[in-house]
């Protein structure tokens, strides 16, 4: 039995930044409220780039930074919630615009946690010997389902990419994972409602397409079930916080990782963070992160991390990986 190493990471955003001071031209809002409330400075937008295409360019910088042939790539799976169709999934467009006619294809639709869930499934293939190589995205275009007249949740968002090649390793690699939903509270966040609509039923003005959430239900929700995941991985893998050179949280608010950190007891520099930068890129917020950590060279071959996803659904999951 062998685990499922991470052999290429990296990430993609779209060029054109919008910062907070940019927002509050437009809207009733400010720099000094978003950035006390969120951490959030600033969010990459799409200029036109579909979801698709942001993964696209996410699965060919994997493929040359490990220097894989696209035909030995067994599984793609992306993470998202704002794919460029219904159908086809997004992870089949990616599979044909890379050419990986080998691979089956798929996408999983789990809010911010869908990095994490991919990852699981992938894991799973990977260790059953059902694939050798495999992709996981997360890639989010966000700014398609944001209402943007709303301050209350279009300052949040930004849209980008991240993602992973995986394949066994005798050693190290993905160690413990901890998952979960809790479906009860799912309306407590939605995005691009749709509902019955045809010849026989046609209310109108029932669907609402946009990002809806109870903030301050979510915040909660997270400082609390956060802290718990992490420990619920550490445990399984008899480790303890100070065996673990970096968490890398779900990026969705400053604040909920400075009450995670104190919850755990943990240094707050042990959590890598890049919202300033991008906003809450919901499914491709923690590949985005691991993928700037790894250009930045702050990952070495040995180190021990915890990544942690969560959001609608509602959806949880953390994972303790060694490098
Ligand atoms: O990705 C996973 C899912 N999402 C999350 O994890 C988000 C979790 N929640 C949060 O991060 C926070 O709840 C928010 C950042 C969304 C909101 O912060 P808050 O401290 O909970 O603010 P609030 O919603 O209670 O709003 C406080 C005030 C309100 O005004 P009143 O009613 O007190 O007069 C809002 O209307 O702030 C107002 N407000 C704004 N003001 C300026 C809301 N948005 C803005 C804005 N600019 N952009």
């Amino acid at each position: 039995m062998f685990n499922t190493g991470i052999e290429a990471v990296d990430c993609y955003a779209p060029e054109k930044i919008i910062t907070n001071d940019d927002l509050s031209k437009t809207l009733d809002t400010s720099d000094e409220w978003i950035f006390s409330r969120t951490g959030i400075k600033k969010r990459h937008l799409s200029t036109g780039e579909d979801t698709s295409q942001l993964c696209t360019k996410v699965a060919e910088r994997l493929l040359a930074k490990s220097g894989t042939d696209p035909l030995e790539i067994g599984l793609i799976i992306v993470g998202t919630i704002t794919p460029d169709y219904a159908t086809p999934s997004t992870a089949c467009l990616v599979q044909g615009a890379i050419g990986a006619s080998n691979a089956f294809a798929f996408d999983v639709s789990a809010a911010c946690s869908g990095f994490v869930y991919a990852l699981s499934i992938a894991d799973k293939y990977i260790k059953s010997g059902g694939c050798k190589k495999a992709i996981v995205i997360g890639a989010e275009v966000l700014s398609k389902i944001v209402d943007w007249k709303d301050r209350s949740t279009c300052v949040l968002f930004g849209d980008g990419a991240g993602g992973v090649l995986l394949e066994g390793v005798n050693e190290g690699g993905i160690l413990a994972e901890d998952i979960h939903s809790k479906g009860e509270d799912g309306l407590k966040m939605t995005g691009n409602e749709r509902k019955p609509q045809n010849i026989v039923y046609n209310p109108e003005g029932e669907n609402n397409p946009y990002l809806v959430m109870d903030g301050r239900a979510i915040f909660n929700f997270a400082t609390r079930i956060v802290p718990k995941s992490i420990n619920e991985v550490l445990e399984k893998s008899n480790l303890k916080i100070e065996d673990i050179k970096y968490i890398i949280p779900h990026q969705a608010n400053s604040r909920i990782i400075d009450v995670v950190a104190k919850k755990l007891n943990a240094a707050s520099e042990k959590f890598y963070l890049n919202i300033s930068e991008y906003a809450n890129t919901s499914a491709a917020s923690i590949p985005m992160a691991l993928g700037e950590m790894d250009n930045k060279g702050l990952l070495e071959k040995g180190d021990k991390i915890i990544i942690s996803g969560f959001g609608a659904g509602l959806t949880w999951g953390s994972m303790l990986i060694e490098w």
